[in-house]
């Protein structure tokens, strides 16, 4: 059946006051999220409402809809109030496949593809992490969310997104590019979708958990499927930390992976045996695949490394917080400074960090799209913004001196390689943002983002520089739940340049 927004939504608000419409009358979102539905804000852009009718939401929330009139009664530009009030919600409202608290499981879908990635439920659910203590539901659904990931790195600590659970009786997605890749250790496609193995998956994994506990002291999480899988991240650091040749020149490879000829649209068969270029001994742990799914060309990723130095902090201040596994916590601190230590004894070159090494003296300067990146280092919490290191950094990926950075008439930023060079994200202004604090800076870069939704209210994967209605992903809830998790820092940090007075905001609180 052929979908009009339009005249959905008559027939949806018919049925929404009879209060009968079920999910399945429900338009999908990649549809919905292609034309501009709703009221139009009264802002200059006029952008409008993109939430689903509340038959259609996939989660409700109290607390969320709370954070929504507070943030709107206080944003000075109705089109930054509206993007906040169609993206802070948009995780909740979309992506929500399953839920039983009984069962502790729950399947979170990326948005127009419908499998669970480890890298975007932890994106999806940070822009919520201060209101668990304000909706138990909210917080049970977190739980189940780390839940179901502890199951899935307990059986397949390489793989980077999954499928619904059995117990959900949600049908397997069928992943065209990944049927013809070899992968080892091999997987069973109706658990995973996608099985590429990229650390900051692991540390992902990590941040959902330490932020939760964090804010809850809900000790419950740890539980005995959980320690299964922090076991397992420990063996993939071990593993992956070791170099390419042995001693006896014996090549070590835990996991590999190559796809046949014609196989992966976006990528070539993968040199030595589907391990792709050697590396050598640094104390950083390698990874296969990049945070944009594209292959690493060098294996020790600066930008996951120092997202695993944090995670693996915070894991061990939540281990002594709860009284649990010492000898865990005690491994976490070790990896953590020994990590931290080589990644600015290797990857930092006249200053500036390189964005991938091999330990060989292999350096690629470069900064790809999206996070963990070079971009978001403060983000991350692994260094300061004023940090030499950083500001030098930054100036030279803002600039023509990375690759990967390109600027047009409307909008600029950073891309990468896993789509093109001339399609920056808005994912890597919001980066900026978090690694700023230059007021002018940051209302240049957020009104790159503002103006550059097409006219839609949501947060596009890439636009291109030459043509601002040229993008892609109109459905895309980890850029969505990542600017609103930025609105929601500028609310606490800089609230004079958002609202229309200047009084911090901070949920809860
Ligand atoms: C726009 O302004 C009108 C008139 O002041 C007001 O009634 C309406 O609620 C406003 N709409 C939004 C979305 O703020
Ligand atoms: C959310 O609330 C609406 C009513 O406001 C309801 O129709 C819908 O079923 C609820 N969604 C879920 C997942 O409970
Ligand atoms: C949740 O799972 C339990 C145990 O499998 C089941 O008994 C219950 O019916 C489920 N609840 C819902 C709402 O599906
Ligand atoms: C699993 O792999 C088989 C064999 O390649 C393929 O026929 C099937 O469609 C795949 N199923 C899913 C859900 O990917
Ligand atoms: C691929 O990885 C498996 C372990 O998962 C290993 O046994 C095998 O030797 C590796 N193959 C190559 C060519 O490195
Ligand atoms: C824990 O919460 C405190 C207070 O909200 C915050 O400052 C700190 O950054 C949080 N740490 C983690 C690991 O989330
Ligand atoms: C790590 O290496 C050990 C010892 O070689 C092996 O038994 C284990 O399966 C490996 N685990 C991972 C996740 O690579
Ligand atoms: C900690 O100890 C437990 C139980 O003795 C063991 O299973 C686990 O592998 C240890 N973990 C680490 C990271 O040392
Ligand atoms: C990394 O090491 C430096 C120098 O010892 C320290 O200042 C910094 O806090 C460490 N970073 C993390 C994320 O642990
Ligand atoms: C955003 O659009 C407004 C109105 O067209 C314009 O004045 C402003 O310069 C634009 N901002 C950026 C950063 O492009
Ligand atoms: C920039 O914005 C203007 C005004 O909306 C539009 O006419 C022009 O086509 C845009 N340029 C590009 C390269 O998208
Ligand atoms: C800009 O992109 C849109 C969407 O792909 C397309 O319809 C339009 O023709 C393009 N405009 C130009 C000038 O190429």
């Amino acid at each position: 059946m052929k979908f009009t927004p339009h005249k959905y939504i008559a027939v949806a608000g018919i049925l929404l006051s009879s209060s009968s419409i079920v999910q399945s009358q429900c338009p999908d979102f990649t549809e919905y999220s292609a034309s501009p539905q709703g009221n139009p804000s009264n802002g200059t852009l006029g952008l409008p409402l993109m939430r689903p009718v509340p038959a259609c939401r996939t989660f409700n929330s109290s607390a969320v809809e709370q954070v929504i009139d507070d943030m709107n009664a206080r944003l000075k530009d109705p089109d930054v109030a509206r993007l906040f009030e169609n993206t802070f919600p948009n995780t909740l409202d979309t992506t929500v496949k399953y839920f039983n608290e009984t069962e502790n499981l729950a399947f979170i879908i990326t948005g127009d593809i419908t499998a669970q990635w480890l890298r975007d439920t932890g994106n999806q659910f940070a822009q919520y992490r201060s209101i668990y203590n304000l909706d138990s539901n909210l917080a049970a659904l977190a739980r189940a969310v780390i839940n179901i990931e502890a199951r899935y790195i307990t059986q397949y600590p390489y793989c980077s997104a999954f499928q619904p659970p059995p117990e959900s009786n949600l049908p397997a997605t069928v992943n065209a590019p990944a049927i013809d890749v070899i992968v080892n250790p091999p997987v069973d496609n109706q658990t995973v979708f996608e099985c590429k193995y990229e650390i900051d998956s692991l540390c992902s994994f990590l941040k959902l958990s330490t932020t939760y506990y964090n804010e809850t002291k809900d000790a419950s999480i740890m539980n005995d499927q959980w320690f299964l899988a922090i076991d397992q991240i420990f063996q993939v650091i071990n593993n992956q930390s070791q170099a390419s040749w042995d001693e006896n020149f014996n090549f070590i490879s835990y996991y590999n992976w190559t796809g046949s000829p014609g196989s992966l649209s976006n990528s070539p068969e993968v040199n030595n045996g589907g391990n792709g270029e050697p590396k050598a001994y640094t104390g950083m742990v390698g990874t296969h695949h990049r945070p944009s799914d594209d292959l690493s060309t060098f294996a020790f990723l600066t930008s996951g490394n120092a997202m695993l130095t944090v995670e693996l902090n915070n894991l061990a201040a939540m281990l002594d917080s709860a009284g649990l596994a010492v000898n865990i916590s005690q491994s976490a601190k070790e990896w953590s400074s020994k990590i931290n230590e080589s990644i600015w004894r290797h990857a930092l070159v006249n200053g500036v960090f390189a964005y991938e090494t091999n330990g060989y003296g292999g350096r690629y300067f470069m900064d790809d799209a999206n996070v963990p990146s070079l971009l978001s280092l403060p983000y991350l919490g692994f260094l300061e913004m004023d940090s030499p290191a950083y500001v030098a950094t930054r100036q030279v990926l803002l600039s023509r001196q990375n690759p990967y950075f390109a600027a047009g008439q409307n909008f600029s930023g950073i891309s990468g390689p896993h789509v093109d060079a001339w399609n920056p994200w808005p994912m890597s202004q919001i980066s900026a943002i978090f690694g700023t604090d230059n007021d002018d800076e940051i209302l240049q870069s957020l009104y790159l983002i503002v103006n550059n939704t097409d006219g839609l209210g949501l947060i596009h994967e890439w636009v291109s520089i030459y043509n601002e209605s040229d993008y892609t992903r109109t459905w895309f809830a980890w850029a969505n739940s990542y600017f609103s998790e930025m609105i929601l820092d500028l609310a606490e940090r800089k609230p004079y340049l958002i609202f229309t007075e200047n009084a911090s905001y901070v949920p809860g609180q």
